[in-house]
């Protein structure tokens, strides 16, 4: 007889498929990015990422507890400043817009969910680079590391569960830890973007918070080449402290996410990031692709490679589905 194996026995009926499924996709493995604009007062659309917006703090708040209430595991902030400078002050300042929205949403939902940061100046520069600058125009690590001490004691005071340091610097992970324990917040921890690469795929999110880079960011995320790289940037954030590490962006990296999952002792994140979210958002637009059935898979494969929660725009839209 043959063929003599036949793996289609177990495809036959979908009970038979439900039985044999070998990855979960729950709503609490799924964490909604939210973007919040100062001064704001109706929230305004983001047109390379439809149906994402900058929200004003009411609409936040709404858009939060919805996607607590659908199930979500967590909540990444990010702020869109009225007011930029050089050294991105607004992102330490007790009233600048990260850190009130921070307060609104731990006010509003408490422990409920857990409540993350980005913990990152570009949103808040008027050059829009991660970092602050040296005098020859160049991300200057040590300086920047100052700041983020601040930012991150500011984030944890205003009520943080987690903080996500997404600028790449040397020493981030550690110069944080440090900072939150001797303010007293040794409970509040961090979600490491460790391996972060210069990508492409970031276009739309330039657009979400306004950025004001120009140029590149290729002196401090990775090479999309490099692979083992990125299992050093793991390694020297889980020596440094990591509670929990990312891989970013998601699907043109699932070989860096896959050896990440292999290795590391602690939760690894994968972050479906603005052009992911936009690439099939356009083609389902046009008819291209069945939009449920493309996101679920695209949400379905970055679990399968490993990890263990995604940072996805379609967090709560897809929390619903999955219920
Ligand atoms: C940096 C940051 C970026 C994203 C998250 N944090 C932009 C960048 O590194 O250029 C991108 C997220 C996305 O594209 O969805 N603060």
């Amino acid at each position: 007889m043959f063929p003599e194996h036949r793996p289609r026995r177990l495809r036959g009926t979908a009970a038979l498929r439900r039985l044999v499924s070998e990855t979960t996709l729950r709503p609490r493995q799924l964490i909604l990015p939210l973007f919040v604009a100062e001064g704001a007062d109706q929230p305004r659309p983001i047109a390379s990422m439809p149906g994402v917006v900058q929200h004003t703090r009411d609409s936040l708040r709404k858009a939060a507890v919805d996607a607590v209430r659908a199930g979500v595991g967590g909540l990444m902030l990010f702020g869109v400043p009225e007011e930029r400078d050089a050294t991105g002050s607004g992102a330490v300042a007790e009233d600048g817009v990260l850190n009130v929205a921070l307060r609104d949403l731990r006010a509003e939902l408490g422990d409920d969910t857990v409540l993350m940061a980005d913990t990152c100046l570009d949103e808040f520069t008027d050059h829009g680079h991660c970092g602050v600058l040296d005098a020859s125009g160049a991300v200057d690590n040590d300086a920047t590391l100052e700041v983020y001490a601040e930012m991150a004691v500011a984030q944890a005071e205003a009520g943080a569960h987690l903080l996500g340091p997404s600028g790449m610097m040397d020493g981030q992970v550690g110069v944080i830890r440090r900072a939150l324990d001797e303010a007293g917040y040794t409970g509040t921890g961090i979600l490491a973007y460790s391996a972060k690469y210069a990508s492409a795929f970031y276009g739309p999110f330039r657009e979400a918070v306004d950025s004001q880079l120009k140029g590149d960011r290729k002196s401090y995320q990775q090479d999309p080449g490099n692979a083992r790289e990125a299992l050093r940037e793991i390694e020297l954030d889980l020596a440094e402290g990591a509670d929990a590490i990312m891989v970013k962006p998601a699907l043109a990296y699932l070989d860096v996410l896959r050896a990440a999952a292999e290795l590391s002792p602690v939760p690894v994140a994968a972050y479906n990031i603005s052009g992911e979210y936009a690439m099939v958002e356009a083609a389902a637009a046009n008819g291209w692709l069945d939009r449920e059935r493309t996101i679920l898979e695209v949400l379905t494969s970055i679990r399968r490679a490993g990890a263990d929660m995604i940072l996805t725009y379609w967090a709560t839209e897809a929390a619903a589905w999955l219920d």
